[in-house]
């Protein structure tokens, strides 16, 4: 039998003021994490606000919402979608895509990023709005990876 896989996305805002360079760190970290968890997924970020989604066994995905949540580099962690029974992986191999929104002008770029700021805008987003998005991002593929 298959393992149960699970996906959550959540919302939450910086602490640390997050530069490139932190978010590199960072990215480095949860890459290889996610790698030993058996975790994929994609991180946006829209200064000063987070949106990541994760997917990944029940076990992974309980422990790394803990840990993300002790994370002293952001506060105020929201979990606006929660899938408790993925039949499959939606974010396919990234072991952490992630996307700085604004840093690049193609249009088509551009009205994707717009949707997101706009969802982001109202304070507390709405789940299934945002898990849709999020999978469009997906479907772009690297050409949107920043980092
Ligand atoms: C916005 C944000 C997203 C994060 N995403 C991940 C992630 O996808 N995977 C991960 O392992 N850690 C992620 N982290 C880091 C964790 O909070 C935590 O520092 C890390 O899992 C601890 O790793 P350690 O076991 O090496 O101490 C994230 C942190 C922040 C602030």
């Amino acid at each position: 039998m298959s393992e149960r896989l699970k996906q959550f996305a959540y919302i939450s805002h910086e602490l640390l003021d997050f530069q490139e360079e932190d978010l590199r760190g960072l990215l480095m970290q949860s890459r290889k994490k996610n790698k030993d968890m058996g975790l994929t997924g994609l991180l946006l970020f829209d200064k000063p606000v987070f949106m990541q989604v994760l997917e990944g066994p029940v076990a992974s995905i309980d422990q790394i919402i803990a840990d993300i949540r002790a994370d002293e580099r952001h506060h105020s962690m929201d979990i606006i979608y929660t899938n408790d029974d993925l039949k499959d992986r939606e974010f396919g191999n990234w072991r952490m895509g992630c996307r700085i929104l604004g840093n690049r002008t193609r249009d088509d770029y551009a009205q994707l990023d717009n949707r997101i700021r706009r969802l982001l805008s109202v304070g507390r987003p709405n789940g299934q709005l945002a898990h849709q998005l999020l999978v469009e991002f997906h479907a772009m593929k690297d050409a949107f990876l920043d980092l």
